[in-house]
């Protein structure tokens, strides 16, 4: 079998080690987005960095099947620490092995003094932050010789020195650093709840062409505030919006975030169904 290019395209899902061997026997992907189960995989780039074994192998034998893009959790991109060059020439080193359409991890901060707090902390969206957060992408991608992308976190608090709209942020972030974006429309949703912005104004603000990747993902809405749990289907509040997305963004690669509660494969390629379904109707039927 010849091995699967470098793009993504269509809708994917997030590779989680139970569902291997149903990825592995599923029929191969029709390719260009058009199929009806799932065209492509992203993986947790730290699951896989400095691994070996099975693991290794299995992620290889999917990799032979489908295209991939890979998600960090931990590059801390707005950190007071030096960037890890350990971790990036590691992350650098996995990327030349399976080949990702996408490299992406968030805009947060996750630890400080050498410690990773395994959570993903916002930042406070200044001017200050922006040079700081462009200079350390850049320097990431002089790294691994490409561009990355970064996702919007979903947040809980906000700063009183906030100067910019978090889509600001974003966008000014594109032009300084020369970098892509990963649009969560989750976690869109999930900010403009607990923050009360407004979320279609987010959408109009980003900048399509920088956008490379859409995550969906369920919540937990408790009343007066949203939790990002990814435990649960994709809420109808956030198809509406994912609906939105799509018509200003265009057909853009989109899959969907499962990481607890996690159902059969199969329950989470009918959800999948649903995103196909919804970008066909929102683009007139142009592949993602
Ligand atoms: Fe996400």
């Amino acid at each position: 079998m010849t091995r699967p290019g470098d793009q993504i395209s269509g809708f994917g899902l997030g590779l989680r080690p139970q569902h291997f061997s149903d990825v592995l026997a599923a029929p191969p992907p029709a390719g260009g987005g058009d199929g009806a189960g799932v065209d492509w995989f992203e993986v947790i780039s730290e699951n896989f960095m400095a691994v070996g074994g099975r693991p290794m192998a299995n992620l290889m034998a999917v990799r032979e099947r489908y295209p991939m893009a890979m998600h960090g959790v931990s590059l801390s991109i707005g950190g007071p620490d030096p960037l890890d060059r350990d971790y990036l020439l590691s992350l650098k080193d996995l990327a030349d092995r399976i080949e990702p359409a996408v490299i992406s991890d968030h805009l947060c901060w996750t630890g400080a003094h050498g410690i990773n707090l395994h959570d993903l902390l916002p930042l406070p969206l200044t001017e200050e932050t922006l040079d700081h957060v462009a200079a350390r992408v850049r320097e990431v991608q002089d790294v691994l010789g490409r561009r990355i992308a970064l996702e919007n976190a979903s947040t809980y608090v906000t700063f009183t020195a906030d100067s910019l709209t978090e889509w600001d942020f974003l966008t000014e972030l594109t032009r300084r650093a020369d970098c892509d974006l990963l649009l969560d429309v989750n976690n869109i949703y999930v900010s403009a709840f607990n923050h009360g912005f407004d979320a279609e104004a987010y959408l109009a603000g980003v900048p399509a062409e920088r956008v490379k990747q859409v995550h969906l993902a369920g919540h937990e809405n408790n009343g007066d505030h949203i939790v990002d749990t990814h435990n649960a289907p994709v809420a109808d509040a956030v198809w509406e919006l994912y609906r939105k997305a799509v018509r200003h963004l265009g057909p853009v690669p989109t899959m969907i975030e499962r990481d607890a509660d996690i159902p059969p494969f199969a329950e989470l390629v009918d959800e999948l169904a649903m995103a196909r379904r919804l970008a066909a109707e929102a683009t007139g039927g142009a592949a993602a």
